[in-house]
């Protein structure tokens, strides 16, 4: 497959790799409301989605993206002008952050013009594979033209689309009440609104040539070239329950109802017009409305829009991620719809625009898509900032750090998987037919100096207890050191790994 390429590539596909994992930190005093619905992060998002990995890999539904374009502004909260080259340094590792954190049947969209679109596209391919690619949704977002462009006024915005996998089927979109309302009931049928369909086909039917008899008497049959769609014995029965309409004096040619209970949901399509998921302009109106008077984010997307996605990407309870926030759209949006969400933002809006925001939607607000899903508020967030790195400059462990953060991070670098519950004994637990132990922090309640941190044959004994009877996989055990020969460990099917340098090594 052809690969882009630019001056650091090499450099920047090994670039998140070498971000070092930092713990996260709650602002109690920004965090609102009840539970834990939303995670709202504040910081340069290479270093919160590392740390966010190992609690959340695998288990989001769908990632929204709207980074900078690279349009050569600079905004009033963030810049927008950097090299090209760049900004592919800046968009290449985080996407492959980002591809970690999808569950098997998620997806992704990303937000972008043509400034970096058609690059973007070489990268995205290669990152989460071309035959995953979906397809290009195109959203009209100008209301009216530029006359000032130079060259065009741009309208529209592009949103690639790609999947985990390439079975990922997308929900289809709800009928709207517009295209519903061409449906009507002029007989009373008691199955409720129909539309007349056409009873032709153009193709040959070898039972679509007939001759058929109306209620007037009067005798119809296909135009030239074409034929019946349905066989003469099925139109019978349909006319018999009511299934066929004759125009309202009985005297026209017949015609199949199509009721809308029958109808499906719409397969969503690639242009998505402002009038369905509005425009750049019902963005500012919503921020304008929410904060009338104040200072306000200066490229929001509209909420109508990420609905759209949101419906179509996940069900309630899934979980949606954003690491370019902005003004807060995608939380607001996932939050009214029930959906879980986190959320990353690096400049001070984070605190001044999207936890304010959040506050008001908490708090029951009523703009945006709030009456279509009938919202009325509750549910809360956790507000977090970057936290100490996990290893300090000389690769030792943080003293900050306890058990359950490190239990975190080495049961990631085993299993890729996040750890769910974090137990209160050294057995992590089990993964692939191997287990993982992690002895740290006087997990063993032995306060000596790195007692309990030491694999000696008690605590062997101790972990092997705990292990299911049978059990006969490796046994990955971390401690600070080994007092257990080489052939024992061998015999005992031991993996030892020293902390910290073996989880340094592989972060
Ligand atoms: C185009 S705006 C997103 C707008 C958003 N979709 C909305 O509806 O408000 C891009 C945002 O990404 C943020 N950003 C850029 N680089 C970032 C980084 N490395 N980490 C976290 N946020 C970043 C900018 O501060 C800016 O707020």
């Amino acid at each position: 497959m052809p690969l882009l390429n630019w001056l650091t590539r090499d450099e920047d596909l090994r670039s998140a790799d070498r971000v070092p994992y930092r713990l996260l930190d709650e602002v109690p005093e920004l965090s609102q409301g009840e539970g834990d619905q939303g995670l709202l992060v504040q910081g340069d998002n290479l270093e919160a989605l590392k740390a966010l990995l190992p609690f959340y890999a695998g288990r989001v539904k769908c990632i929204y993206i709207d980074p900078p374009y690279n349009t050569r502004s600079a905004f009033e909260h963030y810049d927008d002008s950097l090299e090209h080259a760049k900004w592919l340094a800046m968009i290449v590792p985080r996407l492959m952050l980002l591809r970690e954190f999808l569950s098997e049947d998620g997806s992704i969209w990303v937000s972008i013009d043509d400034n970096e679109g058609h690059y973007l596209k070489v990268v995205m391919d290669e990152i989460f594979g071309r035959r995953n690619f979906v397809d290009t949704v195109i959203w009209e977002k100008a209301d009216s033209p530029r006359n000032s462009a130079r060259q065009f006024s741009s309208d529209h915005d592009y949103i690639f689309v790609y999947a985990k996998n390439e079975a990922w089927v997308p929900k289809r979109l709800p009928r709207s009440a517009e295209k519903n309302a061409i449906y009507k009931n002029p007989d009373d049928d008691p199955r409720g609104p129909w539309l007349p369909g056409d009873p032709y086909a153009n193709k040959p039917y070898s039972k679509g040539q007939y001759v058929v008899t109306g209620p007037t008497g009067r005798e119809f049959q296909p135009p030239v070239g074409r034929f019946w769609r349905i066989s003469q014995e099925k139109l019978q029965d349909l006319d018999k329950d009511g299934r066929i309409w004759w125009g309202p004096t009985k005297n026209a040619r017949p015609s199949i109802k199509r009721y809308l209970t029958e109808v499906s949901d719409l397969v969503p399509r690639t242009l998505w017009k402002k009038d369905e998921v509005g425009s750049n302009r019902t963005s500012k109106n919503e921020l304008r409305n929410l904060s009338p008077g104040e200072e306000n984010f200066t490229t929001p997307k509209p909420e109508p829009l990420i609905q759209r996605i949101l419906h179509i990407a996940t069900n309630p309870g899934d979980l949606v991620l954003d690491s370019f926030l902005g003004s807060g759209t995608t939380a607001a949006v996932a939050h009214k719809m029930g959906r879980r969400w986190i959320g990353i933002e690096m400049g001070e809006h984070a605190r001044t625009h999207c936890a304010l925001r959040l506050k008001k939607v908490i708090a029951g607000e009523d703009g945006g898509i709030s009456n279509d899903v009938g919202w009325t508020g509750g549910g809360g967030f956790r507000f977090c900032r970057l936290g100490p790195a996990v290893y300090d400059a000389e690769g030792r462990i943080d003293a900050a750090i306890r058990f359950a953060d490190l239990a975190r991070h080495v049961w990631f670098s085993e299993t890729r998987r996040p750890l769910g519950d974090v137990p209160d004994s050294p057995l992590l637990g089990k993964y692939e037919g191997r287990a993982v132990a992690l002895l740290y922090n006087g997990i063993l309640k032995d306060r000596s100096p790195h007692g309990g941190n030491v694999l000696t044959r008690p605590v062997l004994r101790l972990l092997k207890d705990a292990l299911p009877e049978g059990f006969g996989g490796e046994l990955v055990v971390y401690g600070t050191a080994c007092r257990l020969s080489a052939d024992t460990l061998k015999q005992e099917n031991i993996l030892f790994r020293q902390t910290p340098y073996d989880i340094a090594a592989r972060t």
